[in-house]
């Protein structure tokens, strides 16, 4: 198949860009490279012996897609490009409703001029808002209690890609609601670029590892959890990377709507002490205040994905840990 990755140098990207190349697919990238590397395009070619055709566009440049999208004759596009700082969404809404929901519906009308009928979108656990539950299904109401204009750009454009839908009926579409991505490429080649602006707990570790933060502020220890802090469910990205695969291959048309998770939460000093036994280093840490909004515990039901698509997660905690000291000790050697 001829596959279009939007976002395809980024982290999920990358790695899902690995595993559709091994499996023999036709693998394009465009990025606007604003936060990623084109070097990304060399590890793939290590990993997999393939380079992918890649084209520096941003969503928002309508020519430069189409021109692209004239060129490609895609049988399929996988959505990641976007942005996804939860913080910054906050404090530049229209930056993020122009990037996200402009962008994508730029990318839908190129779709439709060129006649690409099938789209995977990566949404996030964020559509469900707070609903005060801690064990997610794909049934559950969205858009409620949503607490910052990112997840609002995401349950946009799910509401999108509904009525798409309702309006051309070959039009087929998968929604992958995608909880806490952690990990890196078994190689050390492909990671989370630990540049980012850290909003989530893994590129913190990574920063206070690399030096770059004295200390993890763990907010809050007085939660009703295992040992009152903040439980997640953390999956592996190679495990999210074949959840796309897996979606690909049980496409129909419509909306299909599946969490990625594993199914089970882990919390923050958990993380840690998983961190500090993979990497033989202590990790500082010191206990803030509860940040408002957070909530104990959010967790995938991913029993759907299991049933309909065949997926579920192989790789745990551990895994994500070794793989991610992998990759940090090749950042560290530049
Ligand atoms: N990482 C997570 O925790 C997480 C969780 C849930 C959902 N998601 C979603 O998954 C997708 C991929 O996330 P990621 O972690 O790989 O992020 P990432 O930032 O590593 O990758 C996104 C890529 O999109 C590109 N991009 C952004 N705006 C663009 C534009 N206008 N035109 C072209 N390229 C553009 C960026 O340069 C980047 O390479 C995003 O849509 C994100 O919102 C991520």
């Amino acid at each position: 198949m001829k596959i279009l990755l939007t976002g395809g140098t980024g982290y999920i990207g990358s790695h899902t860009a690995v595993e559709l190349i091994k499996l023999g697919h036709d693998v394009e990238i465009m990025d606007n490279l604003f936060n990623s590397k084109i070097t990304v395009l060399d590890k793939i070619a290590e990993i997999t012996g393939v380079k992918p055709k890649f084209y520096q566009v941003d969503l928002l440049d309508v020519n430069g897609m189409d021109k692209m999208f004239a060129e490609g004759g895609y049988d399929l596009v996988i959505h990641f490009a976007g942005l996804k700082a939860v913080g910054e969404s906050v404090e530049k809404p229209l930056l993020y409703y122009k990037n996200n929901v402009g962008g994508t519906i730029n990318l839908l009308e190129c779709m439709k001029k060129h006649n690409v009928k099938k789209i995977i979108f990566s949404s996030s656990a964020t559509v469900y808002g707070e609903q005060g539950v801690t064990e997610m299904t794909e049934d559950m109401q969205t858009g409620v209690g949503i607490t910052n204009p990112y997840g609002e750009t995401k349950f946009m454009i799910e509401e999108i890609l509904k009525d798409v839908a309702k309006a051309e009926p070959d039009f087929e579409a998968v929604i992958l609601r995608y909880f806490n991505p952690v990990g890196a490429h078994e190689s050390g080649l492909l990671g989370e670029d630990p540049n980012d602006i850290p909003n989530n707990l893994m590129p913190i570790i990574m920063k206070v590892s690399l030096g770059e933060i004295p200390e993890l502020s763990v907010y809050g220890d007085d939660y009703d959890t295992v040992d009152g802090t903040g439980m997640r469910d953390y999956i592996h990205v190679v495990d999210l990377a074949r959840g796309h695969v897996a979606a690909m291959n049980k496409m129909n048309p419509g909306v299909s709507i599946y969490n990625l998770g594993t199914g089970r939460a882990t919390s923050v000093l958990e993380m840690v002490a998983a961190f500090e036994r993979a990497s033989g280093e202590k990790l500082p840490y010191k206990i803030a205040p509860r940040r408002p909004g957070d909530l104990a515990k959010i967790c995938a039901n991913p029993t759907k994905a299991e049933k309909e698509l065949g997926w579920k997660t192989e790789l745990d905690i551990e895994d994500a840990m070794r793989d991610t000291i992998r990759y940090l000790k090749n950042v560290k050697k530049k």
